[in-house]
């Protein structure tokens, strides 16, 4: 390294002399505890539920749509232990007022298992 690119590296990281290290560290961090095989499994089996009973119409698992993303409805009910069949409920038939203006229409095509397993794994998004 010659005086000058040296200087350049020292005034981009001033503080931390080690940075490449703590970088690697990360690194080896995100890969062990990425999310499993089991949870990769479960945001696909939602996706295609979702897929079938026309939910992505007005909902994605990570991104707002026209309704609220799955991931802040499974945040939202963290510690309501009631949350899977009060959302399979209102999977079923709909709603409005929680989180705007916007209603939801009813949808009764979807089964009363369709609508569990979707509970079940939308709650299963948690942080
Ligand atoms: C026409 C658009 C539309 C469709 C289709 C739709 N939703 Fe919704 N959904 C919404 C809106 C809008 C809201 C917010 C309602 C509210 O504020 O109470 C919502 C809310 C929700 C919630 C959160 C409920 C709560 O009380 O917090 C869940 C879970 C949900 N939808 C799941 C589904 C599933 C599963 C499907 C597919 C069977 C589906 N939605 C189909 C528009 C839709």
């Amino acid at each position: 390294m010659n005086v000058e690119s040296s200087m350049i590296f020292a005034r981009l990281s001033p503080a931390r002399p080690n940075r490449p290290l703590t970088c690697l560290a990360f690194s080896f961090w995100a890969i062990t505890t990425a999310p499993g095989a089991a949870a990769q499994t479960d945001t696909a089996a939602l996706q295609t539920l979702m897929q079938r009973n026309n939910c992505t119409a007005c909902h994605q698992i990570d991104k707002r749509k026209y309704g609220p993303n799955f991931k802040e409805v499974a945040v939202r009910y963290a510690s309501d232990a009631k949350a899977v069949a009060t959302l399979a409920a209102k999977i079923k038939a709909g709603g409005n007022g929680v989180w705007g203006e916007d209603p939801m229409p009813p949808q009764p095509h979807v089964t009363d298992a369709d609508a569990r397993t979707m509970a079940e794994l939308i709650m299963a998004l948690k942080p």
